[in-house]
């Protein structure tokens, strides 16, 4: 039998856009009527007056407005509890606006160099120095990148992610891919001691070194803090290139720093046009017209219905390259509103597959549910369902319809939007039009605007994370880092007093 071959399919539309990049073909993201047609929208009917208990009304969001719009005028005048180390850590906001042409050119130039010269490219990094990478790669790029040709990559290299966790067969698995190809590394940590990241790239670093001796050290790329840090000390001695993570923007807001910048030109995709989406999206939630600012109505409506007594917020997708997103909002949120007992659970989904999960629990379960909907417009790809000779599944009527995979799919929000609301779950849908890095740009600053504001509604500081730090910290000092002995000390005694249950 011969292998298969993919009969009256047209080509991936999703390889084609990689191609594209590669060839340096530009989405025409200056002009209006690509800006119109990729305008991210939030569609609110759903949130208000479900059936049942601890519904939100429209009342109740405008009660908020006041509240909001000094929110807002304090974020902008750096006012109130924004603080770090005394660092006002509000650079995100500005930032769509200050990244100058030269800096993208700079990162151009080093990345498709050293592109050429490697297989595979490994970014290393968690949290904040990861996600945002990620996500954006994943939405943005083949579900099989790394199996499909360079070529069919627009000639990109493969991208491994390492450094998330610490799951010894996840990294030799990862390994393995590598195994026999040229690679260049990104090390991204603000910090520069955080463990997983660290201990990743001592053993990346290590191989690079025994494979090449000092020739690894071009392939090494280093993100880090301007002028501290454990990173930026090792890239002075050994000469490694370096980029910054400014001091006043935190993790989870620095995906269009050199944190993401660098790992998604590696990966071709259109940084200039990632700006753009930011600038856009600043643009338009700069002002105090409630209605009409994307960023103030998507916080009120989640403080709204947190004040209701939803505890959880299901972020749900139909797009498998938008779950990522998902997670890259599972992030933001709750590192940023988890404090003082306050905030909201994210649980990212991705839907139809949820829905035959927990989609049972968010139809029925306890009533502390919001949910909030990531739908892509249009997919990369149309799939046409197919008429057969028997019509046992009894789908030829959605044939003789016209209808294809992608209508189908759209209901999958539509259907659960309806019947989630009947069931007493407030939801928005927040529609990106396509699968652009301009979209991605428009809904990371429409979502950090509104994590901004929904830290001052709660009366709390949204760009600390002390809960992360506290779990860094009880690590340092149960693998016995040395300058952690105290706590160490005190950590073993506690747990050597604890009674232990095990059946
Ligand atoms: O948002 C944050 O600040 C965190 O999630 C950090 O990004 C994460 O802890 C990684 O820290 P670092 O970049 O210092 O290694």
């Amino acid at each position: 039998m011969e292998g298969l071959s993919l009969i009256d399919l047209a080509e991936n539309s999703t390889i084609r856009e990689q191609q594209k990049r590669g060839e340096q073909v530009k989405n025409p993201f200056e002009s209006d009527a690509f800006k119109a047609a990729n305008r991210i929208s939030i569609d609110v009917t759903n949130m208000f007056d479900t059936p049942g208990l601890g519904s939100v009304s429209r009342k109740d969001v405008e009660s908020l407005v006041p509240e909001v719009i000094k929110a807002h005028q304090m974020l902008k005048d750096g006012e109130g509890d924004i603080y770090d180390h005394g660092i006002a850590m509000t650079g995100w906001q500005d930032l769509p606006s200050e990244i100058g042409e030269e800096h993208l050119t700079g990162i151009r130039s080093i990345t498709s160099e050293l592109s050429k010269e490697v297989d595979a490219f490994v970014s290393l990094g968690i949290g904040g120095s990861y996600l945002g990478i990620e996500a954006t790669f994943s939405a943005l790029t083949h579900r099989f990148f790394n199996q499909l040709t360079r070529d069919e990559r627009g000639g990109a290299p493969e991208v491994y992610f390492l450094g998330q966790n610490m799951d010894p067969d996840f990294f030799r698995d990862t390994l393995d891919m590598l195994k026999g190809k040229r690679i260049a590394v990104n090390v991204i940590s603000k910090s520069g001691t955080t463990t997983e990241t660290a201990i990743a790239f001592r053993i990346i670093r290590k191989l690079m070194e025994k494979n090449w001796g000092n020739a690894a050290d071009r392939m090494i790329l280093v993100t880090t803090d301007e002028a501290r840090g454990a990173l930026r000390e090792m890239a002075g001695k050994k000469g490694y290139r370096t980029f910054v993570i400014p001091d006043n923007i935190g993790g989870r807001y620095s995906v269009l720093t050199d944190v993401g910048l660098v790992g998604l030109a590696m990966a071709n995709i259109d940084i200039e046009e990632f700006v753009a989406g930011f600038r856009a999206m600043r643009d338009i939630t700069s002002g105090d017209d409630f209605w009409h600012n994307p960023a103030l109505v998507h916080a009120a409506l989640r403080h709204a219905a947190w004040s209701a007594g939803k505890k959880i917020e299901v972020v749900a997708t139909n797009a498998v390259s938008l779950y990522s997103v998902a997670r890259w909002m599972e992030q933001l949120f709750p590192e940023s509103e988890g404090h003082d007992g306050h905030g909201l659970w994210v649980s990212p989904s991705l839907y139809s597959e949820k829905l035959h999960a927990n989609g049972q629990m968010v139809q029925q379960g306890e009533r502390n549910i919001v949910e909030t909907f990531l739908l892509l417009r249009e997919h990369d790809n149309r799939i046409q369902i197919p008429i057969t000779d028997s019509n046992l599944d009894g789908l030829d009527f959605v044939v003789d319809k016209g209808l294809d995979m992608n209508f189908i799919n759209r209901m999958v929000v539509e259907g659960p939007a309806y019947a989630h609301y009947k069931g007493g779950v407030p939801n928005m849908t927040i529609e990106i039009p396509r699968r652009n890095g301009f979209n991605l740009g428009q809904l990371y600053y429409m979502m950090e605007k509104s994590v901004a504001i929904s830290g001052y509604l709660l009366g709390h500081n949204p760009f600390v994370q002390p809960g992360v730090e506290a779990y860094k910290e009880a690590m340092f000092a149960l693998i016995g880092k040395p300058g952690f002995e105290e706590e160490t000390r005190k950590i073993k005694n506690e747990l050597a007093k604890m009674k232990r249950t095990k059946i």
